[in-house]
C-alpha cells in the first residue's frame, strides 16, 4: 500500500477514457485507464484495490484540493498485461442540491436548487486521451482475491460503480495462462437495463466459461418473468435455490461493493435463511433481535463480517 503517498503524487497519462453503460443511459459512466509506466505504481497495484486523483486547482476555501480513491477495475497486471496501465469505472456525480445550510459564505447559498456537479468525478470523466493525472496509491489490503484462488467459489455483489473491482478480480481469475475452475457468481443490481456497466464482457465471458455465471437485477424495471423490480437480496432470495448450494459450502467467499443498503439487505436475507454463519457474526448484546428487525444502524454495530465476507460499502 501507499507506494506513492497523496503528499507526493505522480503524473500518470490518460490512454482510454470510453463510456462503460449498456446504450444510452441518464447516467454517466465511463472506464478510464491511466499509464502509470515508469512510476512506482507500475506492477504495484492488485484488483479490488483503490487509487487517489488528485485533481487540480483547490476546494471552496482555496486549500489545494484533496486526493480521492477510485477503484481500481484492472486486473493485476494491469490493462496492458505489464503492470503500467491501472483503469477506474467513473461515475459522473450530477445532483440537485438545497445550497440553504452550506457553507454560510458560498455565493449561491440564497439559491434553493442548484446542480451540484461532483468535482472530481466530473474531472476524471473530462479527460482526453493524452491528458496527465496526478495519482497515488494503492490502497486497501482486504478487498482482495485470497492467495489461493483455486481453493474458493465466489458469490460477487454489486451495485453500480460496485463493479469496477469485480471486473478486475474476474480478469485475475478467468483471463489467466490457466484460467480458474471456481465457481464465479457476479450479482449486478442497476436501476435500469441501460445501467449494466461492461454488460457485453460479462456476457461474453459467461458464454465462454461454464463456471462463471452473469445474473442481473434491475430495480426500476419490471422482469422479464413479469415480477417487478428488486434489490440483490430480493433477488438472491427469489433464486434461493441456484444460491444455497453456493452458500452452504465451506470454500464459498463473498464479497459485496456498492451502497451500504445492499450490505443490510443480503445479511437479514441470510440470516432468515440460516446461511448467515459463516459470513456474519451477531454479538451477544443483539442475538435476540430477530433479523426482520435490523437496520442499518444496529447492523454496523452489532453484525460483523467474517473472515469470508469482504464488504466495499459506502
Ligand atoms: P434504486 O435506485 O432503484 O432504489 P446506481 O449506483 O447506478 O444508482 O445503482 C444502484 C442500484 O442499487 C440501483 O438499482 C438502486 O435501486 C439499488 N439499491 C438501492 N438501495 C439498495 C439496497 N438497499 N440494496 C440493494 N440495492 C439497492
Amino acid at each position: 500500500m501507499h507506494l506513492v503517498p497523496p503528499t507526493e503524487p505522480v503524473v500518470g497519462r490518460v490512454v482510454e477514457n470510453t463510456p462503460c453503460t449498456r446504450g444510452k443511459s441518464a447516467s454517466f459512466v465511463r472506464h478510464i485507464s491511466i499509464d502509470v509506466g515508469g512510476t512506482a505504481l507500475e506492477g504495484g497495484f492488485r484488483a479490488g484495490q483503490a487509487f487517489g486523483v488528485v485533481p487540480p486547482g483547490t476546494d471552496s476555501k482555496g486549500r489545494p484540493a484533496k486526493v480521492r480513491l477510485y477503484s481500481i477495475s484492472a486486473p493485476s497486471n494491469g490493462e496492458d498485461g505489464a503492470g503500467k496501465v491501472l483503469s477506474t469505472t467513473c461515475k459522473r456525480v450530477l445532483e440537485e442540491i438545497d445550497m440553504k445550510g452550506t457553507d454560510p459564505d458560498h455565493p449561491d447559498r440564497e439559491l434553493k436548487h442548484q446542480l451540484f456537479t461532483g468535482s472530481c468525478s466530473n474531472y476524471l470523466c473530462n479527460l482526453q486521451e493524452g491528458d496527465e493525472v496526478m495519482v497515488t496509491g494503492p490502497a486497501g489490503k482486504r478487498f482482495l482475491l485470497p492467495e489461493e484462488p483455486e481453493r474458493h467459489d465466489y458469490l460477487l455483489l454489486a451495485t453500480g460503480t460496485g463493479i469496477a473491482p469485480f471486473r478486475g478480480m474476474i480478469k485475475d481469475l478467468l483471463e489467466a495462462p490457466t484460467p480458474s475452475k471456481s465457481d464465479v457468481h457476479l450479482v449486478m443490481g442497476v436501476p435500469y437495463t441501460t445501467d449494466l456497466l461492461y454488460d457485453d464482457f460479462f456476457r461474453d465471458l459467461a458464454s465462454s466459461f461454464p463456471n462463471f455465471h452473469y445474473h442481473t437485477v434491475v430495480s426500476r424495471e419490471i422482469q422479464p418473468d413479469g415480477e417487478p423490480g428488486g434489490y440483490i437480496h430480493h433477488y438472491l432470495d427469489r433464486q434461493i435455490h441456484l444460491h444455497e448450494d453456493l452458500l452452504s459450502r465451506d470454500r464459498t467467499l463473498v464479497y459485496m461493493c456498492g451502497l451500504a443498503g445492499m450490505q443490510l439487505g443480503v445479511f437479514k436475507m441470510m440470516a432468515e435463511r440460516g446461511l448467515g454463519d459463516a459470513y456474519l457474526k451477531v454479538k451477544p448484546d443483539y442475538a435476540e433481535v430477530a433479523p426482520a428487525e435490523w437496520d442499518s444502524h444496529s447492523i454496523r454495530k452489532y453484525v460483523r463480517p467474517t473472515h469470508r465476507c469482504m464488504l466495499e460499502v459506502y
